[in-house]
């Protein structure tokens, strides 16, 4: 099965495909799960807490391109490798978003004085197993798109 439909942290309607580009060739969001020497490397954003790095598509960017930056201004990780996983579409009280998902392999990090809303990286050895209860990460870790992601990316090695 290559699409996913399930309730998210906020309890809003999340549909996730594997496919290429689904839902919008044009998407306005992006996620990236990073890898920097055999660990996770995540952002703690100010008030959402521990998440992936990821944000909007400025005007005249790709979709990859805001990723590279989004990574970059949030960790201080400088991109090797991006590779498209997926996208998944929120329907919310104010409308419906779309969200590319990509996995990214982190050639370095560069120290900064400012990580945008974010207090900068936190490289992890393991992600905690429940990651829904723990109050230090953000909701967007919450729901199956990590999960579905993962495994995803476990099989397709
Ligand atoms: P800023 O404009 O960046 O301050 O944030 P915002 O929360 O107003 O805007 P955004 O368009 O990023 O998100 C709007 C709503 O969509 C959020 O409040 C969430 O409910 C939902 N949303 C955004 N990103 C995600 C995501 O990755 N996963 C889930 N489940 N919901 C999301």
């Amino acid at each position: 099965m290559s699409e996913f439909t399930f309730t998210d942290y906020y309890h809003n309607q999340v549909t996730y495909s594997f496919k290429d580009h689904p839902y919008s060739s044009e998407p306005k969001h992006v996620w990236v799960i990073c890898r920097l020497d055999e660990k996770w490397l995540l952002t703690e954003h100010s008030r959402r807490g521990i998440e992936f790095p990821g944000g909007k598509v400025e005007e005249g960017e790709t979709a990859e391109d805001a990723a590279v930056r989004e990574v970059y201004e949030e960790t201080g990780g400088v991109v090797r490798n991006l590779r498209y996983v997926g996208q998944y579409r929120v329907e919310g009280k104010g409308g419906t978003i779309i969200k590319n998902v990509y996995y990214a392999d982190i050639e370095r990090l560069v120290d900064k004085n400012d990580y945008m809303e974010t207090r900068g990286p936190v490289l992890l050895k393991h992600l905690p197993k429940e990651l829904h209860l723990n109050e230090r990460f953000s909701f967007m870790m919450k729901d199956q798109v990590l999960p579905y992601s993962l495994e995803y990316l476990n099989q397709s090695k």
